[in-house]
């Protein structure tokens, strides 16, 4: 395994923030070991053309759902969904190992329900989950949550 390829969809930099971290994180594991993957990002944004991917992917997905009033979750998917489109075009959802959700935990049951439909949806486990931007020991934990399941999705 020479690197992870990362989709990821975000709105507000929180997303992107603690993906390039987690880029930085992954060099620097790598020059330490070579046997630690480096990470490839690819951002989707609603000017993305879906395309092929050709290869085994991570999607990173925030949380934005509409409605919900603190008793009943809000379902309706907003802003996130140019990354959905994405996955579900063409055959790209069989390359899909895993889902990586973020949120905020003020939403209580509604905390990263996005990833969570996304796994359903695609049949991919949902690999791990963090708060906002992240900490550092996020980044650790997500990143050999990652390894862990590309080496399984590969073994498959
Ligand atoms: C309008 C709005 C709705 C949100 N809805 C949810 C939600 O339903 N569940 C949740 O866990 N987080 C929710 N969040 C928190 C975001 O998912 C969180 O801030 C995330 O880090 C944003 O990622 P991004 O900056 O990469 O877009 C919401 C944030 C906003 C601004």
């Amino acid at each position: 395994m020479t690197s992870i390829n990362v989709l990821y969809i975000s709105i507000e930099g929180n997303t992107r923030s603690f993906l390039k971290r987690m880029q930085t994180y992954a060099n620097q594991m790598n020059s330490i070991d070579s046997s630690n993957p480096t990470i490839n990002l690819k951002e989707v944004t609603a000017q993305t053309i879906p395309a092929h991917e050709e290869e085994p992917f991570f999607a990173f997905v925030p949380t934005y759902l509409d409605g919900g009033d603190g008793l009943t979750s809000g379902y309706t998917e907003m802003m996130t969904n140019p990354l959905g489109e994405y996955i579900a075009d063409g055959d790209n959802a069989a390359n899909l190992i895993g889902v990586v959700g973020s949120g905020n935990k003020n939403f209580n049951e509604q905390y990263c329900l996005t990833a969570r439909m996304y796994a359903e949806a695609f049949d991919a486990p949902f690999v791990a989950n963090y708060e906002l931007r992240g900490t550092s020991q996020d980044l650790e934990v997500v990143y050999g949550r990652l390894k862990d399941a590309a080496a399984k999705f590969n073994k498959e």
